[in-house]
């Protein structure tokens, strides 16, 4: 297998802010691998040191085998870059974006022409090639941008959340799409998001990332079994008292977030009589019980959540990061 990125050590400070903090990973080609956290984990930072836009404050990283302190022309070539901010030209039409955008990568014209129609084929925008970029929807815009990054047919391409703000369906369709590049065109594909369904149903790994440093990174499905089995929730006034009876062997994992005592156990349904059986024999009201299987929410929770954060989250930041995943 084939190192497309390697990163050891990588770092990169705004004042005293430490905003990425000796991050380190290797992705093979053909990967699709996320960075999964919440706002200002350090994300959009990690991905503009890697695709030379930000210069590391220390550490050093390779895209396919270039250093990006070295060779900064060198990585640019070899990468395509979709980022948070869009960066297409309102007032000029799908195919100008696209041409503009390969006269600036030097790419010969009967292979630019060739490419433009290919790939705006491929993200179903060829009867729109000929509509200004103002009249697009955001989905429309995203799929030129991620067309728009391709043309120069780098070996890696950075999506900085493709996804953000788009609806369900579209996000789909584009879920689809670089599925595809992956597997079709073995491009390697890093990218970032907060959505946690995004990263499971896409990613073959992901580093799960929070205030600059990575606190996990492995499968979805090996990050799901870290948590210990089935998730069993239970809302409650006397959530102090469910600790101290439910205690048991059996139970893997067992955290308190507000009124809530989430539980991490295998085989849960087997267990789930004894569990009401106890908290009914010690006359502690239950408000809710529910069941479901690890989903990356919980592991993001179990890794990030309020023990750690509550400590230094504000809470309107609190606030927010609850309500983004409560969406899901
Ligand atoms: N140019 C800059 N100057 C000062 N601080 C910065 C700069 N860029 C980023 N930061 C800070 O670095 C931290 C990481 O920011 P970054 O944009 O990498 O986060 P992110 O994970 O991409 O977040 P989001 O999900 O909101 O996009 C934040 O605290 C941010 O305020
Ligand atoms: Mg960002």
């Amino acid at each position: 297998m084939t190192i497309a990125i390697h990163v050891k050590d990588l770092t990169r400070r705004f004042g005293d802010l430490v905003a990425v903090d000796q991050i380190s990973f290797d992705i093979e080609q053909g990967e699709i691998f996320g960075l999964l956290g919440p706002n200002g984990a350090g994300k959009t930072t990690t991905l503009s040191m890697l695709s030379t836009t930000l210069e590391p404050t220390s550490g050093t990283a390779t895209v396919m085998g270039i250093d990006i302190s070295k060779d900064q022309d060198g990585v640019r070539k070899a990468i395509g870059i979709v980022f948070q901010d869009q960066s297409l030209d309102e007032e000029l039409t799908a195919w100008e974006n696209m041409d503009f955008h390969g006269r600036l990568y030097r790419i010969p014209k009967e292979i630019r022409l060739q490419r433009i129609d290919e790939l705006l084929k491929l993200v179903e925008l060829t009867d729109r090639r000929k509509d200004i970029v103002k009249t697009f929807s955001g989905g429309m815009r995203r799929r030129l941008e991620i067309a728009r990054g391709l043309l120069h047919h780098p070996a890696v391409l950075f999506l900085d959340e493709p996804t953000l703000g788009l609806d369900p369906q579209t996000r789909n369709h584009l879920w689809e799409y670089i599925e595809t590049l992956a597997r079709e065109k073995n491009i390697t594909i890093i990218l970032t998001t907060h959505y946690m369904e995004e990263a499971d149903r896409l990613c073959n790994r992901i580093a799960i990332i929070d205030h600059g440093k990575i606190i996990a990174l492995d499968t979805p499905a090996r990050l799901k079994d870290s948590i210990g089995g089935d998730v069993v929730t239970i809302q409650s006034t006397d959530t102090a008292r469910i600790t101290t009876v439910l205690a048991a062997p059996w139970i893997n994992r067992m955290e308190t977030h507000d009124s809530e005592v989430i539980l991490s156990l295998k085989n849960a349904e087997q267990h789930l009589s004894t569990i009401v059986t106890r908290l009914n024999e010690e006359k502690i009201p239950i408000t809710s019980i529910s069941v479901h299987k690890p989903t990356l929410e919980d592991v993001f929770l179990s890794f990030t959540g309020k023990t750690i954060r509550e400590q230094d989250m504000n809470k309107r930041d609190s606030m927010r990061m609850h309500f983004r995943m409560m969406r899901h």
